[in-house]
């Protein structure tokens, strides 16, 4: 059975890590507001909070923060849990929506005194709006052009002391006078099974969901290393075990419920069962460039990078060469298919031939 009906773009898929209106209030509340209730990310969160503990101890703001990895995984959550742990007041916005010079320049001007500004997509501002943003970051200052040709005229105005909270898909997506200007750069990682069992635990609990542990363990393995897939499909499994079951989750009405929703049990989707397909069946397995990929799937480049390709290489189906991508054994072995037999003396050799 399809997940969706004729779109198949990544926004329709039921385990797109991306955030759709459908996951509405819910998600919200389901946020964990400290980082003591926060669940994995163990490296950023150890240092954040050293970092926060030795910024209010000084009485200052927290340095401009940085946030990186692939959506789904708290950025905006983690945001939250800094301003909280500050006692700072929260304003999010996003790269695209700041159009304009003039709007950040609103926004900044609004901040009281330690606020935490967080911009999403941070990545997609554009180049007007960013040079605002320097000496902003830099010395808490805007400078403002009054006037036009050889009469314009600079003036500076001063800022309240505010923390930037910067997030982004990729670090490398940002120019280097921008990623430069942020003192913490964290890297959050995919999640493992262990931890979005418990991600799942907790929010069965805020949900009063009966969750036990096994169906918190299988869901968790098809979530795709990422919570909020793990709690939108808990919803999901929720309505099955309600309607066919007796209200309860357990491992079998997981089973019975993603079997419905056509996610396997690493918790691949027909997109990406489609993308490893094509690969094997239109070239031989590898390597492919990625933009040719991406017009054999009828996706665009950046989707198949930030979207599909982060799990497919945590759970080591697909591997990234200079020369392109390429299915594992173990990615054939997940189709059912027998994955090629390469000699090393003829890889050896055909390498030899391309040099
Ligand atoms: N809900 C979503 N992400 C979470 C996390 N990292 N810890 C606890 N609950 C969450």
């Amino acid at each position: 059975m399809a997940v969706y009906d004729n779109d198949m773009s990544f926004e329709n898929r039921i385990v797109t890590p991306e955030y759709t209106g459908g996951d509405g209030e819910g998600e919200l509340s389901l946020r964990p507001r400290s980082l003591s209730e926060y669940i994995g990310q163990d490296k950023a969160k150890e240092n954040l909070s050293v970092y926060i503990e030795a910024a209010k101890k000084r009485g200052e703001a927290l340095d401009h923060v940085l946030l990186y990895g692939p959506p789904g995984l708290g950025k905006t959550t983690l945001s939250g849990i800094i301003a909280n742990e500050m006692g700072v007041n929260l304003r999010v916005t996003s790269g695209p929506a700041i159009e304009r010079p003039g709007d950040l320049a609103a926004l900044l001007t609004n901040l009281a005194e330690g606020d935490l500004l967080f911009i999403d997509e941070i990545h997609r501002l554009n180049r007007s709006v960013e040079e605002v943003l320097y000496p902003a970051m830099e010395d808490y200052a805007l400078d403002i052009i009054i006037g036009k040709g050889p009469s314009a005229r600079s003036i500076r105005i001063d800022l309240p002391r505010f923390t930037l909270v910067g997030a982004t898909t990729r670090a490398g997506g940002l120019s280097a006078p921008l990623r430069d200007r942020f003192g913490v750069i964290l890297r959050l990682e995919l999640y493992t099974p262990d931890q979005l069992a418990q991600i799942i635990l907790r929010s069965a609990q805020i949900l009063e969901i009966p969750c036990d542990q096994e169906g918190a363990q299988e869901l968790a393995a098809r979530s795709r290393g990422t919570p909020r897939v793990a709690n939108r499909l808990l919803k999901r499994v929720r309505d099955f075990a309600q309607v066919v079951g007796d209200g309860r989750i357990t491992r079998e009405i997981v089973d019975h419920a993603l079997d419905r929703l056509a996610i396997d049990r690493l918790g691949l989707d027909d997109q990406d069962r489609r993308i490893l397909s094509a690969i094997i069946q239109l070239y031989g397995g590898g390597p492919v460039g990625l933009e040719t990929l991406a017009a054999a799937v009828g996706e665009e480049a950046v989707t198949i990078e930030d979207i599909y390709e982060p799990y497919l290489m945590q759970i080591g189906f697909l591997s990234r060469t200079p020369r392109g991508r390429c299915v594992t054994p173990a990615g054939y072995e997940h189709l059912g298919l027998r994955p090629p037999v390469i000699q090393e003396s003829s890889q050896q050799l055909s390498l030899l031939e391309e040099e």
